[in-house]
């Protein structure tokens, strides 16, 4: 981060100074635990933790200035709303850098694929801040500005929505030059009223671009499509022929997707994703049209889009494990288009072999919660999944219709607890079997993946 004084974070936040209107922050953390020399320690209150209590943690570890709601025995700036304060102080630092040097904002929405898209735009741009993570809410992404810096010349923000207005305020934060919104899909369908809603949540992105900013947009999705009247520039990618940019001759290698890349017309070279799940194929094209967008060749961005590898943890990642047995851990989050996904990269993955679906519950669905899942297990019928294990009450409607709709014996299977499932696999898994393991973070399935992945070790 460029360092920034005291005084000039008082007066971005319009808070009270209690300083040395001199002392300088270096960096902003909201964990008294990460905090170190030059930190500016922003005290949050959460619902069992009150952050004003770490103060003395953080100043002790070398932070220099704590954002506060409450007085405190510290260098501190004082304010109504820490959570607004930080917006603030973001926004602002983000117009000092735009009067500073070049930079260009690229913003990020869709349902699934926003920090897929943004790691792979972390290997694709020079000098781009993009951290690893899913830093995409009110407090993530405006931290994730502030750790740009004068040298910076790409900010790759993922912009989340769980609600009405959310993209908004995020985009009032850091307007984009570039924003791109990957699908709109069902999930976090909890917080919306309609699908409508969501589609309307997600073109509050488009709205809070810059003036002459950039919307690109993703052709095969109808509900992002119509998002085109809104911008001033639009750029399209998809499969479909009329997308700006697209990808031709698309086939799967062992569930990694193959295609030439068009760029409004022109063949590029032939491109291997290193990215498992033909699903990756939109978010590489998103990748490129950003890429080419600032300024990069389109054969050279192509390729480094194919080279990306997944960074963030427990997103299609793919390991051969040396008794044979390959683990695809997709378990960080899940919504019904995702584990579509999931499942056919699965089935292409396993060419030959069995394939294990272990899924649990796609949180956040609200009403739509017990048929996306029945959905899900007629899914794993038509598809040909061999087994099917479906851990915790909440998925249990998948494992219902499996049954039904499918001739299996004990090849499906409900369990209600992780334990359980890892038995249940521990006597079936041989060798040259694929195994997924899929569900939303909030369900700790995350943890079966990790054992699966350490036993093979
Ligand atoms: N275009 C896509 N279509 C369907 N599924 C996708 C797509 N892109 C990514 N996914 C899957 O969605 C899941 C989440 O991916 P990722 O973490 O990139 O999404 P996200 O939008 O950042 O999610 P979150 O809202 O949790 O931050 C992964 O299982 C990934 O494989
Ligand atoms: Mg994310």
């Amino acid at each position: 981060m460029r360092p920034l004084t005291a005084q000039w974070v008082a007066n971005a936040v319009g808070g009270a100074l209690a300083a040395d209107v001199d002392a300088l922050v270096t960096n902003v953390v909201k964990d008294s635990r990460e905090a170190g020399p030059g930190s500016l320690y922003v005290a949050f209150v959460g619902e069992r933790v009150d952050g004003h209590d770490f103060v003395e943690t953080a100043i002790a570890a070398g932070a220099s200035l704590c954002l506060v709601s409450q007085p405190v025995a510290a260098p501190h700036v004082l304010v109504d709303d820490v959570e607004a304060a930080l917006g603030s102080l973001a926004c602002a630092y983000l117009a000092l850098l735009r009067t500073e040097g070049e930079i260009t904002v690229i913003g990020i929405t869709g349902s699934n694929g926003k920090t897929t898209t943004k790691d792979v735009l972390a290997q694709t741009l020079p000098a781009v801040v993009a951290p690893v993570g899913s830093y995409n809410n009110e407090i993530g992404m405006p931290l994730t500005v502030l750790a740009a810096n004068s040298d910076t010349r790409h900010l790759v923000l993922e912009m989340g929505a769980s609600g009405p207005g959310h993209i908004a305020y995020l985009t009032s934060i850091a307007p984009p030059d570039i924003a791109v919104v990957l699908m709109v899909g069902t999930a976090h369908a909890g917080g919306y009223d309609s699908a409508d809603g969501i589609a309307k949540a997600k073109a509050e992105i488009v709205r809070g671009l810059v003036p002459g900013g950039v919307a690109i947009l993703n052709a095969d999705d109808a509900a992002v499509a119509a998002m085109a009247p809104l911008a001033e520039r639009v750029v399209t990618f998809g499969l479909g022929d009329s997308a700006h940019i697209r990808a031709a001759e698309l086939s799967l290698d062992a569930g990694r997707p193959r295609f030439v890349p068009v760029v409004r017309g022109a063949w590029g070279k032939r491109i291997t994703l290193t990215l498992v799940g033909e699903h990756h194929v939109s978010n590489a094209l998103a990748a490129l049209a950003v890429a080419i967008e600032c300024g990069i060749d389109a054969d050279e961005a192509a390729a480094r889009i194919a080279a990306a590898g997944p960074v963030s943890e427990h997103r299609m990642a793919l390991t051969e494990r040396a008794d044979g047995v390959t683990v695809i851990d997709d378990s960080y989050n899940a919504s019904p288009e995702s584990m579509r996904a999931a499942f056919r990269a699965l089935v292409d993955v396993a060419q030959g072999g069995r394939s294990f679906a272990v899924i649990g519950e796609m949180l956040e669905m609200g009403d739509a919660s017990r048929d996306a899942h029945w959905e899900l297990g007629h899914h794993a019928v038509r598809l040909g999944i061999d087994y099917l294990l479906v851990v915790g009450e909440g998925a249990k409607p998948a494992f219902d219709a499996a049954v039904r709709e499918g001739s299996w014996g004990d090849e499906a299977a409900f369990v209600a607890t992780i334990g359980e499932a890892r038995e249940y696999l521990a006597d079936r898994l041989t060798p040259g079997d694929t195994v997924l393991v899929k569900a939303s973070h909030g369900t700790g399935l995350y943890e079966l993946a990790d054992e699966l992945v350490r036993e093979g070790a």
